[in-house]
């Protein structure tokens, strides 16, 4: 069993998308009983809500389903809980890196830099126009191949 967080701001676009397309690939692939999957936010604002619906739109679009997902902060446990912590941009690694502070087990990197091909960090795209969905989804699908075929190899 291989346990993942995938970790953002918010947790109301990026990591409940990462989220819900890992989980979708998972389930293809017929390895649902050999991965346990999260998403988190580091800030506190969006505690409790579904995610952005252009977000949820985007993904809805794709095939992948976020609307029962809801947005929690990350707790301390989470770093002994998962083995894998996936953060989307270097910010949210930072505060990762913080938060923990060497105490944890869980293995904490960037998503892209260790499974993307272009790009180290998913842009936010909270503020800009709604073509940055599409950017996070392009990224984040290519990036959970990536990171399907390291699971496989692990099991
Ligand atoms: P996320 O996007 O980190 O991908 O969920 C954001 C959501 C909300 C805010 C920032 C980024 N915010 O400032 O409220």
């Amino acid at each position: 069993m291989m346990r993942i967080l995938f970790v953002c701001l918010g947790n109301i676009c990026r990591s409940p998308t990462a989220e819900g397309v890992f989980r979708q690939k998972v389930l293809d692939a017929g390895l649902q009983q050999h991965v346990e999957i999260d998403s988190a936010g580091t800030g506190p604002w969006h505690i409790g809500k579904a995610p952005d619906v252009r977000a949820c739109r985007a993904a809805l679009e794709r095939g992948y389903d976020l609307s029962r997902l809801r947005a929690r902060q990350v707790a301390l446990d989470d770093f002994r809980r998962f083995d894998l912590i996936l953060a989307m941009d270097e910010s949210n690694l930072g505060d990762l890196r913080q938060l923990d502070a060497g105490k944890g087990s869980a293995e904490i990197d960037l998503y892209l830099r260790r499974y993307g091909l272009h790009m180290d960090e998913v842009p936010d795209p909270y503020y800009g126009d709604g073509i940055g969905f599409e950017l996070v989804l392009d990224l984040l699908e290519q990036a959970s191949l990536t990171l399907l075929d390291e699971i496989r190899r692990r099991l």
